[in-house]
């Protein structure tokens, strides 16, 4: 399609970055649309389920449309007028059968990095038990792109990372592919589910209050005192390279700039609201 479209239900929100680019790029960010279907091979707790959370989202949405799917299927359209789309998760409310289907059948060949929400995959949030884990992870591999952990491309001179931390913690893998990807020398934005900030909510397992409630939660389910030693250097790596010009995350639904280290961290509310972000950057 040539020319930009005139998102008809999206409200955009538009962050200017200047990183000295020859040609500006556009970057489209959606986050947390939280479809909640179900359908005849979903149980009946499920479906009851589904049906609640559907209430609660369409009471947080906005007039006139207040359609998670519709949202989802509207913002992609709107992506083929940018350079490139990250998703930052929480795309479902919770594994369903109908919503499996739903989110597949409108994402199948578009072209998008993405990284996992908590409501798609998380040890904390309980939304992958350890028994299913392998199980949930097979299914999502059939419905997003990519390595669900850590994807990045460099679009027009700028490296764009989608990396998984729906768990509150990092790995040693991913600070090796951070650094490896810090050393092709591109300037970067890094997209993650959960926020990164200075102070209580950055991944930072030492911090009090929730993050220690995080802490007892990664102990428990297997996680060890090195998993947090790891999670608090790698959060100290993207705080501190220059190279990192920013991060993006949703999770919280409401827009946010927070400062994060030596940058800012854009917090993009959520698309269930109609929501979307749009990066500018010359
Ligand atoms: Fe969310
Ligand atoms: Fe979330």
């Amino acid at each position: 399609m040539r020319g930009r479209m005139f998102p008809m239900n999206l409200t955009p929100v538009v962050v200017n970055l200047h990183l000295g680019l020859e040609k500006p790029l556009r970057i489209l960010h959606l986050t947390d649309a939280h479809i909640a279907l179900a359908d005849d091979e979903d149980s009946d707790a499920l479906k009851e389920k589904s049906a609640a959370r559907r209430t609660v989202f369409f009471n947080e949405g906005k007039a006139p449309l207040r359609d998670p799917v519709g949202f989802l299927e509207e913002a992609m359209e709107y992506a083929k007028s940018f350079d490139y789309t990250v998703i930052t998760g929480d795309v479902f409310d919770r594994i369903s059968h109908g919503s499996v289907d739903k989110i597949r059948s409108v994402l199948a060949d578009k072209e998008y990095l993405f990284c996992l929400g908590n409501h798609e995959f998380s040890i904390v949030t309980g939304h992958a038990p350890k028994e299913q884990r392998g199980e949930i992870l097979e299914l999502l591999k059939t419905v997003f792109r990519g390595n669900l952990f850590f994807e990045s491309k460099v679009v027009g001179g700028v490296n764009l990372i989608a990396t998984d931390n729906s768990g509150y913690y990092w790995t040693e893998e991913q600070y090796e592919l951070l650094k490896a990807e810090v050393a092709k020398g591109y300037p970067i934005l890094l997209f993650t589910h959960s926020p990164l900030e200075n102070g209580i909510r950055t991944l930072d397992p030492n911090h009090d209050g929730r993050t220690a409630t995080i802490r007892r939660l990664i102990l428990e389910d297997g996680g060890t005192e090195q998993t947090l030693a790891t999670t608090c250097k790698v959060t100290d790596y993207i705080a501190n390279e220059p190279l990192i010009k920013a991060t993006f995350g949703g999770h919280f639904h409401g827009n946010m700039i927070k400062e994060f280290g030596n940058k800012n961290t854009y917090i993009l509310g959520g698309l269930f609201k109609g929501i979307v972000g749009e990066i500018h950057i010359d």
